[in-house]
C-alpha cells in the first residue's frame, strides 16, 4: 500500500508540499497550530498569492465538489501520528530577533509535540532549512521520545522551491537531495518521489550533515551571483559602463550562466538574507568562520543596494526628499508573489518616507502586506493611480505589468517625468523616446 503523508506546517512550503503529495496520488493529511490556516486550507483558499497553488489545492481537498478528497487539514498532532507513514516537517526557521542564527524553535516544537506520539513505524523527514548539525540533534532526540523505538527513522530532504514557481518547482524538482541513514529511509524517499523520479529528477543520496549543507549552499551561491552583478554595477556606474551588457556578455559563458544575473536593488524574501546569516552564525559555532566571511561582504554588498536606491531618489528630486511626492511602483520581494518579507522594495518606500518624502505604493498583489508592515505609506490600486502628480517614479520589484505600461500614458499623470528602474527590466528607449528622464542602477545616464 502506498504509504501515507503527512505535512506539518502549512507554509508556503508545506501547503504547496501538502497539494503536490495528493497530486501524486498520496493520501495527505496537513497539520497547522493556526486553526485560522487550517479553517482557509480546508476550505480550498491559501492563505497567501501563489500561483497555481489554490487550483491544486481546489483538486485535492476533502469535501470540495469534484476533488480527489486525498487532501485534508487538522490542528491536530495525535491524529497526524496516528495516520502517517512519512511525516514532513515544514515549520519555518526565521532569523532570530537581534541575532543572525536562524530561530530552531517551531522545529523543535514539531519534533517534540509528534515524537512521543508515534506508536507506529514512521519515516520523519526534515524539509526546513536548518542550520548543519540539527538533524544529527533530532534524531537522537527522535529516539529517545517515540515508543516505536527503532521503527521510528528520520531522514533530511532540503527544499529548494521558489516562490511565484512553488507548485512547478514541488511537482517538477530539479533534483532530490535525499540526507539518510539507512536504505529501508532512502527506499521510502524513492516511492514517494517515484513519479517525478520517472520524469528524470536527479535523486542525490548524501548524509545528514551534506543535505543539511547542500540547502545553505545552493542559497548562498544564488546570492554570492547576484551581489556580485550588484558589485558590478557600483563599478559600472564609476566607470561609465553598462552592467546589463556586461552580464549579457559574461553570461554566455555557459560556465557563468546568464541567471541570476540582474543588477538591481538586491535580494531579499524570507530566505536568502536569512540564510546566509544563519550560515554564518554556524559555521562561527563550527570554528569555520573563516571560510564564509565573504558572504558577510555578500550580505552589505546587498544592503548598500536599498541606500543607493535612496540616494538616486534624493539626486533625481534635487537634493532634498521633504515633501517631494514619490510613486513606488513594486512592493514585494519579486514578482508573482505578495511576501514583501524583507523586501527591498519596501524598504527602498520606507526609507523615503521616513525621510519626509510622500510615497505612494502599487503592487499588484503586495499591497495588502504591505500596509500591515508600513501603514504610514500611502497605497494606490494602480499605477496610474499611484503616480499621480509625482516627482519621481521608481520602479522596485520587475512585475510584468509594469513592463506593459504606456510611457506616454503615465507621462500625462505625473509631474515629473522622471523615472528610476531598480530592478534593470524596463526599455530606457521605449520611456526616453517618451520625454522621460530615464536612470537604472549601473547603466549610463543617457
Ligand atoms: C530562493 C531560492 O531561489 C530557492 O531555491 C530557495 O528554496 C528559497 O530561496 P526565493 O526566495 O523564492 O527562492 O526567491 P529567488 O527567486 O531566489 O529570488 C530572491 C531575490 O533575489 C529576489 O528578491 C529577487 O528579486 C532577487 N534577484 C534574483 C535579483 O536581484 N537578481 C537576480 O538576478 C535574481
Amino acid at each position: 500500500m502506498a504509504p501515507r503523508i503527512t505535512v506539518i506546517g502549512t507554509g508556503y512550503l508545506g501547503a504547496t508540499h501538502a497539494a503536490a503529495m495528493a497530486e501524486l496520488g498520496f493520501e495527505v493529511l496537513g497539520l497547522d497550530v493556526v486553526p485560522e490556516k487550517v479553517e482557509m486550507l480546508s476550505r480550498g483558499q491559501v492563505p497567501m498569492y501563489e500561483p497555481g497553488l489554490e487550483e491544486l489545492l481546489g483538486r485535492h481537498v476533502a469535501g470540495m465538489e469534484g476533488s480527489s478528497g486525498r487532501l485534508r487539514f487538522t490542528t491536530s498532532y495525535p491524529e497526524v501520528a496516528e495516520f502517517g507513514d512519512v511525516h514532513f516537517v515544514c515549520v519555518n526557521t526565521p532569523q532570530r530577533h537581534g541575532e543572525y542564527a536562524c530561530d530552531m524553535s517551531y522545529v523543535d516544537a514539531a519534533f517534540e509535540s509528534l515524537a512521543p506520539l508515534l506508536n507506529r513505524p514512521a519515516l520523519v523527514v526534515g524539509k526546513s532549512t536548518v542550520p548543519v548539525g540539527s538533524a544529527a540533534r533530532l534524531a537522537k532526540r527522535l529516539a529517545e521520545l517515540a515508543p516505536a523505538g527503532t521503527d521510528v527513522e528520520l531522514a533530511w530532504n532540503p527544499e529548494f522551491l521558489r516562490e511565484g514557481f512553488a507548485v512547478q518547482d514541488t511537482l517538477h524538482p530539479d533534483r532530490i537531495v535525499a540526507g539518510v541513514r539507512s536504505e529501508h529511509a532512502e527506499r521510502l524517499l524513492r516511492e514517494v518521489y517515484a513519479q517525478p523520479l520517472a520524469e528524470g529528477s536527479p535523486f542525490v543520496v548524501t548524509d545528514f550533515p551534506t543535505a543539511e549543507l547542500v540547502k545553505t549552499a545552493a542559497n548562498s551561491f544564488l546570492a554570492t551571483k547576484i551581489s556580485f552583478i550588484n558589485a558590478m554595477a557600483e563599478v559600472c556606474e564609476a566607470a561609465d559602463g553598462d552592467v546589463v551588457k556586461l552580464a549579457e556578455a559574461i553570461g554566455h559563458d555557459d560556465r557563468i550562466g546568464r541567471k541570476f544575473l540582474r543588477a538591481g536593488i538586491g535580494f531579499g524574501g524570507g530566505c536568502l538574507p536569512k540564510d546566509i546569516r544563519a550560515f554564518m552564525a554556524r559555521a562561527g559555532e563550527l570554528g569555520a568562520d573563516q571560510a564564509l566571511t565573504f558572504l558577510r561582504e555578500v550580505d552589505s554588498i546587498n544592503m548598500r543596494r536599498r541606500g543607493h536606491m535612496v540616494e538616486l531618489t534624493r539626486d533625481a528630486v534635487g537634493g532634498a526628499l521633504l515633501g517631494k511626492r514619490i510613486a513606488v511602483l513594486g512592493a514585494t520581494f519579486k514578482p508573482d508573489s505578495d511576501d514583501v518579507r524583507d523586501s527591498p522594495a519596501l524598504n527602498v518606500a520606507g526609507q523615503l518616507h521616513l525621510q519626509g518624502a510622500q510615497v505612494t505604493v502599487y503592487d499588484p498583489k503586495g499591497n495588502r502586506n504591505a500596509q500591515t508592515i508600513f501603514p504610514t505609506l500611502a497605497y494606490a490600486d494602480s499605477a496610474l493611480e499611484a503616480v499621480g502628480g509625482a516627482d519621481v517614479v521608481l520602479h522596485l520589484t520587475e512585475w510584468r505589468e509594469f513592463r506593459e505600461l504606456d510611457p506616454e500614458r503615465l507621462g500625462e499623470a505625473v509631474s515629473v517625468k522622471h523615472l528610476l528602474d531598480g530592478r534593470n527590466a524596463l526599455d530606457p528607449e521605449l520611456w526616453r523616446k517618451a520625454g522621460w528622464t530615464f536612470r537604472a542602477l549601473g547603466r549610463p545616464t543617457a
